[in-house]
């Protein structure tokens, strides 16, 4: 029998090494990745409750990390690098992933259009993940960027958006998270 977690989810855990601003935008990527495995084996199994819950896991993850890496990070890593087709390149795919959100946020769980929403949701998410870690991040690090200010900066602003998505034990706040996902949508680059 299927169940469903009703733990109360902890989001603005922050699991990675303290002082270095790439290794935490890799481990919420890591973090994601997590969640997308969970939600394709509760969408496998027809919980629908199971998947909702996971699926609002990830829009809050990804709306957050999203926000505080633009605000943050590609601000930092466009004036350290200079190279603008890989920042601009990085902000489409953000507002691609912005707009499936939003989409997905617009959706009743059961609708059938829903997995395939999540599913291309993860899939350029992968993609976009890769070329952050494999092409920015590398370029960044060379730069001799202040990545330990950077650290602190985005825990900051990652609290302080998530504050705004969850209920004081932590739990998403469902129609906070819909307006926040229609916000971040319709500031596309
Ligand atoms: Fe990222
Ligand atoms: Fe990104």
């Amino acid at each position: 029998m299927a169940t469903v977690n009703k733990a109360p989810t902890k989001p603005n855990k922050i699991t990675a090494k303290k002082g270095d601003v790439i290794l935490q935008l890799i481990a919420d990527h890591e973090k994601v990745k997590k969640l997308f495995k969970q939600y394709e084996k509760l969408a496998k199994k027809g919980n629908i409750a199971g998947k909702a819950l996971i699926a609002n896991q990830i829009c809050a993850e990804l709306t957050v990390h999203a926000t505080a890496e633009e605000e943050i990070f590609y601000t930092k890593a466009l004036s350290a690098t200079h190279d603008d087709d890989l920042i601009n390149e990085a902000n489409v795919e953000h507002d691609s992933a912005k707009s499936l959100i939003a989409q997905i946020q617009a959706l009743d769980p059961s609708d059938p259009m829903y997995d395939a929403k999540v599913t291309v949701l993860g899939e350029y998410i992968d993609h976009h993940v890769e070329e952050e870690e494999t092409e920015m991040f590398p370029e960044v690090r060379k730069a001799k960027v202040d990545l330990a200010a950077l650290d602190e900066k985005l825990t900051a602003r990652k609290k302080v958006l998530f504050a705004q998505l969850t209920d004081k034990n932590g739990v998403i706040d469902q129609a906070a998270l819909k307006a926040m996902a229609n916000k971040v949508a319709a500031h596309s680059h």
